[in-house]
């Protein structure tokens, strides 16, 4: 982000934003780009600048690109370790382990009933694929649930933490 914040500093406002948004495609998923445009664009003809400490956007976060990711574990064991484990690697700001959940699913063709752990992790949407491959690396379910949903609105700080302490796409 450090050419992003050096063209903030010189341009300001809008301009900035729309300017990262042609310089720095790879970073944003599509649909987060398409959702910024419209914002840069009023940033430009209202003449407002973009929060400095902002990682993207003129008023602050860019909805989706944080994401909730869910987890399934046997066990609290199990999931501590793959918790510590994602954010050390920085895949993840924070994971919250949900002790005993019930589950019941088909496998197999048959009717099964699990007391499991929930993980609920946050990050950046970009780092998701990341996350997945590593989660399945290391769960040992054969077909691990790896869900995750974008959040689209929250506390801006929070939210700019969890970008802050998370891998950059380009790492
Ligand atoms: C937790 O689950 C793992 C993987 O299924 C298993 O090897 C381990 O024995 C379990 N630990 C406990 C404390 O139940």
């Amino acid at each position: 982000m450090r050419g992003l914040r050096t063209t903030a500093v010189l341009l300001g406002g809008g301009a900035a934003v729309l300017l990262s948004l042609l310089w720095m495609p790879a970073l944003l998923p599509v649909a987060s780009r398409l959702q910024l445009l419209p914002r840069a664009l009023l940033s430009m003809a209202s003449g407002s600048s973009p929060s400095q400490s902002s990682p993207a956007s003129g008023s602050g976060y860019i909805p989706g690109s944080v994401s909730a990711a869910f987890v399934t574990c046997p066990n609290e064991t199990v999931a501590k370790e793959i918790a510590r484990a994602v954010v050390e690697k920085r895949l993840a700001a924070c994971v919250n382990v949900i002790p005993q959940i019930t589950s019941i699913y088909e496998w197999k063709g048959k009717i099964e009933e699990d007391s499991e752990v929930l993980m609920m992790i946050k990050t950046q949407s970009s780092l998701v694929p990341a996350l997945t491959d590593f989660v399945r690396s290391v769960h040992p379910y054969e077909v691990a649930e790896v869900i995750a949903l974008p959040v689209e609105q929250g506390n801006f700080p929070y939210l700019h933490w969890v970008h802050q302490v998370t891998k950059s796409v380009s790492d």
